[in-house]
């Protein structure tokens, strides 16, 4: 599975970088480096709505503090099926 993380400026500012950590912690954690990608990408033109990360075709809206509930809800869940 690849997650895309946006790290144009503007998600930049609401802390992509951020984000990036706490997955790879998730990743870490849960010993997923051979299943979860973590991909950098340029805007992605949805920067009014937070950090975009994308799954597949599907684009979520996060920030630092709901991160964690994206990482088991969408990558847990979704390499769970
Ligand atoms: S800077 Fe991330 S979507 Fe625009």
């Amino acid at each position: 599975m690849v997650v895309t993380i946006c790290i144009g400026s503007s998600c930049h500012i609401k802390g992509s970088r951020e984000i990036v950590r706490i997955l790879e912690q998730q990743i870490a954690l849960h010993k997923l480096e051979n299943k979860v990608e973590l991909n950098g990408s340029f805007c992605m033109g949805q920067c009014v709505k937070g950090v975009c990360v994308k799954i597949g075709e599907d684009i979520f809206s996060l920030s630092p503090e709901n991160t964690n509930n994206f990482f088991e809800k969408e990558v847990l869940g979704r390499l769970k099926e």
